[in-house]
């Protein structure tokens, strides 16, 4: 199925360069909190990294007979600072799209009949709302000046559900199984 209406095909595109911004941010600060000696934030950040790369899939493939140049606008984060203000960043962008954003895009795309697009704004809502609280431990831990304490993360290559220690048999919000999980490990 391909997207039939305008406006949904508009957030898949503005999802698409949030996410894909988000990745490479990630990536950034992952690198950033490894110098500042704080590797499980690190880590935290690229398993997250990972799960945007997922989003950044997802809509681009809704998306696949939408052929051509587009111009993107799409919610951006910036800052390179301490680790503990690039955290405040990504909580900010998380909460950005769990109260904002994917809320309004979801129910665009049911209202248009856009299954595809219904779909991967769904994976993306469920999984920044873990994303937003797993920041938000790792902001606690710097505020104090210390790494956070993390065992392995988990996390889903198709909806991007991030899990840390115990992974269940399957994923609650795809059902993809866990074999299929990528594991962060220290
Ligand atoms: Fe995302
Ligand atoms: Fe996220
Ligand atoms: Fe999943």
């Amino acid at each position: 199925m391909s997207v039939q209406n305008a406006m949904t095909a508009d957030f898949l595109r503005s999802a698409y360069g949030g996410e894909s911004m988000a990745h490479m941010r990630y990536l950034i600060w992952a690198d950033m909190a490894d110098k500042e000696s704080m590797p499980n934030i690190g880590r935290l950040f690229r398993a997250i990294a990972y799960a945007e790369q997922a989003h950044a899939t997802n809509h681009f493939k809704a998306l696949k007979d939408q052929v051509g140049d587009s111009t993107v606008t799409a919610g951006a984060v910036f800052g390179a600072g301490k680790t503990v203000d690039n955290l405040q960043g990504a909580i900010d962008g998380e909460l950005h799209e769990v109260e904002q954003m994917y809320p309004v895009y979801l129910n665009a795309a049911r209202f248009q009949n856009e299954k595809d697009a219904e779909r991967a704004f769904h994976f993306a809502l469920e999984a920044e709302k873990i994303h937003a609280r797993l920041f938000k431990e790792a902001q606690d831990a710097a505020k104090q000046g210390k790494d956070m304490e993390l065992g392995t993360v988990y996390v889903c290559p198709i909806c991007g559900y991030t899990v840390k220690d115990n992974l269940p048999d399957a994923c609650p919000v795809c059902s993809a199984k866990k074999e299929m999980f990528k594991q962060f490990t220290a």
